[in-house]
């Protein structure tokens, strides 16, 4: 197969390149990246010069260059492409609404043109908002709290509309709280052991009883390629690891393999409209034969011993040394 891959130099996007990389000899992949902020080509150093895989950097925004990649008709689109972070959509909605979901659109459009074979989009389970009992499944009602997860609902709703109304074969998996190595150092995980390797304390939320359903990011791309060789084209698939978490829970077994006790802990001011609970079944994908592999408390082991091997990568990051770099290369 031959899969354009958006936002590929992402977090689950580069974790996901390297699974179908390893895992199909015979597959070919175009990755497609702005390299926000988030971007990091350093997270596919590994298989950068492989000759089945291929970089272009630009925006899914930009229809010419989205057009132009979709005319070679590719098998398979896989949109992991946007903006991810919730605290950034309170501070600055415009670039989630842009890229979640007028990015989505054009490749929508795109795919609609040129007739690709299957698109899958890759949500999340925060478009359902928060439950307090119970677990959401696929058809629950979308109730956004965010201007991230209603960035990332209105994608959807626009993915099931070209479905429906133009035939285009769309799929769309939600997956929960993913970790593991390559996550950027602002989301809790990894925010927090980089913190404390670095002898600082973690800020916790409010009071720190929120609830997230937690997936290994390897269980993830496991998932979604799942889908990309089994799915029904039309429908929805949740993604989780079966493994609901306080964040107090997460923060004690960060502190606990860190050798720190919890004065590092500083309770800060609550995320505005924070969601209290994410629970999420994935029954529908068990009925249909996958199975999340990797165990939470090894999984979490592992995490942490990543950030510990490569500091050179996450403190880069953080001191913005990073992001110089690819001003210089690549302009703003
Ligand atoms: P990330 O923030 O680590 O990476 C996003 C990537 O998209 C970056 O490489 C960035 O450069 C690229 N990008 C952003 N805007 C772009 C644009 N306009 N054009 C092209 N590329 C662009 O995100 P992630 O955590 O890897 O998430 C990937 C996808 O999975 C997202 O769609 C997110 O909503 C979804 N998701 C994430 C989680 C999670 O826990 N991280 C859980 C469920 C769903
Ligand atoms: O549920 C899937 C979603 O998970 C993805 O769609 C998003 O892209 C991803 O960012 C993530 O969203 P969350 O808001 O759940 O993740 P985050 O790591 O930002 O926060 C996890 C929880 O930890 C949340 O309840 C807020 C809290 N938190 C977070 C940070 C960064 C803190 O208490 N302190 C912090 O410093």
């Amino acid at each position: 197969m031959n899969l354009l891959i958006t936002g590929g130099a992402g977090f689950i996007g580069s974790n996901f390149i390297r699974h179908i990389l390893n895992k199909y000899p015979g597959y070919k992949i175009i990755n497609l990246d702005k390299l926000t902020y988030a971007g990091n080509l350093s997270n596919l150093r590994d298989i950068e010069n492989n000759p089945r895989y291929g970089f272009v950097r630009g925006d899914i925004c930009d229809r010419k260059l989205v057009n132009f990649l979709v005319s070679k008709r590719p098998d398979a689109i896989l949109n992991f492409a946007a903006e991810t972070h919730v605290d950034r959509s309170i501070l600055a909605p415009q670039d989630f609404i842009k890229t979640d979901i007028l990015g989505t659109h054009t490749l929508l459009e795109a795919a609609k043109k040129y007739r690709t074979d299957i698109f899958i989009q890759i949500s999340t389970d925060e478009v359902y908002g928060s439950i307090l009992n119970g677990s959401f499944v696929e058809e629950s009602p979308l109730r956004p709290n965010s201007p991230y997860s209603a960035s990332k609902a209105g994608a959807d709703l626009m993915v099931r509309a070209y479905q429906k109304t133009f035939a285009v074969p769309t799929l769309i998996t939600r997956s929960s709280n993913n970790f593991g190595p390559f996550q950027y150092p602002e989301k809790l995980i990894p925010l927090f052991i980089t913190n404390l390797l670095e002898d600082k304390k973690v800020p916790v939320y409010g009071d720190g009883e929120q609830v997230r359903d937690w997936v290994y990011v390897l269980d993830n791309c496991s998932g979604i390629d799942y889908v990309l060789h089994n799915g029904q084209i039309g429908e929805i698939y949740n993604i989780s690891g079966n493994t609901e978490k306080t964040n107090l829970d997460i923060t004690k077994i960060i502190l606990t393999h860190l050798g720190k006790n919890e004065s590092y802990i500083e309770y800060v001011k609550d995320r505005p409209g924070h969601d209290r609970r994410y629970s999420l079944s994935f029954d529908k994908l068990y009925n249909l034969g996958w199975r999340p592999r990797y165990d939470f408390s090894e999984a979490m082991v592992k995490t942490i011993q990543w950030y510990k091997e490569n500091p050179d990568w996450w403190q880069k990051i953080k001191s913005g040394e990073y992001l110089e770099y690819y001003r210089e290369q690549y302009g703003k």
